[in-house]
């Protein structure tokens, strides 16, 4: 039992993902790990609540039959439109002993080691924007530190980087009309969290634009923590979690494309294989 492949699986609907798990490898290194990128489907931020449930559901299905006991969605719209349905209607009749975690949590929790006037602003897709994530988790979590939530959906950002036009003049563009937006809302914001998990990959961009006395939260290492913390907490789903030190890469697109972007982001070369999703 104990040289069977159980990773912990990491699933995003594209690149957005690797930010998540490149903290979790330097967290906890020696762990297995698979990373599932929807890479054909991508981007997800803009599908209705029933496809990206549907899509989700079924990464975790694939993660699942390839040896995962747990998996972490490592993508906002993701956890915002699938998680609670998974967690509470599928995993029952799955496996009532594998567990499904999110990416939204984590974050807000943390909110308060950042803000000092409860001027909070979100920045995510419009499936997350829309299902109001953000501001009903912070109210329920943040303990009443958070005075104001504004969020601003940035539906280009995810298409520019799934093409790899980070440092196009374009990309520039839209970043500082989206700030532009959100700091309007609520001038006195003095946190932005990046609720997508792709968005880190834009942050020398985003950060031209955003003052510097606001601060930018980024969830890798945040919900990397948690996962360290959440693994101490339960040990029995640490045993099931096997520790070669091996990280495999799925993608549902072209293997050589994803390889390529995938190093860049990583800043380390990786091979990986072709997964069909249904
Ligand atoms: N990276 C994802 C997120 O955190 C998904 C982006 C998308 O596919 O639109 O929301």
């Amino acid at each position: 039992m104990a040289s069977e492949f159980q990773p912990i699986g990491v699933f995003d609907s594209g690149y957005g993902g690797l930010t998540i798990l490149k903290e979790f490898l330097n967290d906890l290194p020696g762990y297995d790990f698979i990373y599932l990128g929807d890479n054909a489907r991508a981007p997800y931020g803009s599908r209705s609540f029933e496809v990206v449930y549907e899509y989700t559901l079924q990464a975790v299905n694939k993660l699942f039959e390839m040896g995962c006991h747990l998996v972490i969605l490592a993508c906002n719209t993701a956890s915002a439109k699938a998680l609670r349905n998974i967690q509470q209607n599928d995993l029952p009749l799955l496996d009532p002993d594998r567990r499904v975690l999110g990416v939204i949590r984590p974050a807000v929790e943390s909110i308060g080691d950042f803000t000092r006037n409860g001027h909070v602003g979100i920045l995510g897709t419009v499936g997350t924007v829309l299902s109001n994530s953000y501001p009903i988790e912070l109210e329920k979590w943040a303990g009443g530190k958070v005075v104001k939530t504004s969020q601003e959906a940035c539906p280009i950002w995810v298409p520019l980087v799934e093409n790899n036009e980070i440092d196009s003049p374009g990309t520039e563009y839209f970043v500082a009309k989206n700030l532009r937006n959100l700091l309007s809302a609520d001038p006195e914001i003095d946190s932005i969290i990046l609720g997508c998990t792709h968005y880190p990959l834009l942050l020398p961009v985003i950060r031209k634009f955003v003052p510097e006395n606001i601060q930018i939260l980024e969830q890798g290492k945040l919900v990397s923590a948690k996962l360290v913390e959440y693994l101490e907490r339960h040990p029995e789903m640490d045993k099931k979690c096997s520790k070669s030190g091996t990280v495999k890469y799925y993608t549902t697109e072209n293997v050589e494309v994803f390889e390529k972007n995938a190093t860049t982001f990583l800043g380390q070369s990786i091979k990986s294989e072709k997964v069909l999703l249904k």
